[in-house]
């Protein structure tokens, strides 16, 4: 059988890249950088197969550029809020994501957010750098006593959402969580369900794992904050959209919550310059699946969905709307 093209739009891990050397396939492959929309279009044109990363829109313009060949759009991520899956199932491509391989990694991040912002770990780095006289004090870089007992709420208890939960538990936190498709009353161990009212109104911590969809954008807007305890904290390892950015910025000024820390922002990768003077807020660069062996997986398998999407066979983990 002919070579089929692929286009891999970025550079992967050394580990992905070094399994290239036995494919089957005619490769063109990117560079570490995201691609420009031009050269995007035009590395996918005729292509089977193409693998893309969170940074690359996949939407009808696109399909037309790449064409009739194309049977598969592999992205390196769980999300895939940057892919038109509607537009590809109406050609006949196929779309698969990265589920399952980056739970542990993206927990361990969001649970090092909870601990550095409560604990003030880089407010306190950022002080004895300045090189601010100082001495112990009592009242001195007080933070939140995560292990005596403060209670997180998790919204969007999936995989990732279980995993953080876990954490939380070791650490001596009650865990409380809410979820569309949960009641409230239910339990899953010692996480127990409660409706959106009351994950705002309880929790000294909040912890977004939901997907970006038309229903969950802003579902963190002025009107969420306000009814936050004002003591509480907002974790986003999500999507920036899910939040109302300038509403997150105005409840922090405002002191509506003492803190919040991001991982991902509302137009990534651009940074609205009012986060960074904006006090009580840490942030990230979209680094919380950015294990090692974590980015391996994710690399993986995108390509696995590639080779057997042109072999003729299943795709290990394709997108599926319901
Ligand atoms: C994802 O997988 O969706 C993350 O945001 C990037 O790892």
């Amino acid at each position: 059988m002919a070579h089929q093209s692929v286009y891999i739009a970025r550079t992967l891990t050394e580990t992905a890249m070094a399994t290239l050397d036995r494919s089957d396939h005619e490769l063109r492959i990117g560079s570490e950088a995201p691609p420009s929309r031009e050269e995007l279009l035009s590395q996918s044109r005729g292509a089977a197969g193409v693998v893309v990363t969170l940074s690359e829109r996949i939407d009808a313009e696109f399909f037309d550029a790449a064409g009739p060949n194309l049977k598969i759009v592999a992205n390196v991520a769980v999300g895939f809020d940057n892919i038109d899956v509607n537009e590809a199932k109406r050609r006949g491509v196929i779309v698969t994501n990265t589920p399952g391989v980056l739970d542990e990694a993206t927990a361990d991040h969001t649970f090092a957010m909870i601990l550095n912002l409560c604990r003030r770990v880089s407010e306190a780095d950022h002080f004895v750098r300045s090189g601010t006289p100082w001495v112990w004090g009592p009242r001195m870089l007080v933070g939140l006593d995560i292990s005596a007992g403060a209670t997180l709420g998790i919204i969007g208890f999936g995989r990732i959402g279980k995993a953080v939960a876990r954490r939380a538990e070791a650490f001596n936190m009650r865990v409380i969580a809410f979820e569309a498709q949960r009641t409230p009353g239910d339990v899953d161990g010692t996480v127990s369900f409660v409706g959106f009212e009351d994950i705002l109104t309880q929790s000294d911590v909040i912890s977004l794992h939901l997907p970006l969809l038309p229903s969950t954008r802003h579902i963190i807007d002025a009107a969420v904050l306000a009814r936050m305890k004002p003591t509480a904290y907002l974790i986003n390892a999500a999507r920036g959209g899910v939040v109302d950015e300038a509403a997150l910025i105005a409840a922090l000024n405002s002191g509506t919550i003492r803190g919040a820390a991001i991982d991902t922002f509302e137009n990534e990768p651009f940074v609205n310059p009012a986060l960074l003077d904006t006090d009580n807020l840490l942030l990230t660069p979209h680094i919380a699946s950015a294990g090692d062996r974590t980015r391996d997986r994710m690399c993986l398998l995108a390509l696995k969905n590639v080779d057997e999407v042109l072999a003729g066979r299943e795709p290990v983990t394709q997108v599926v709307l319901r």
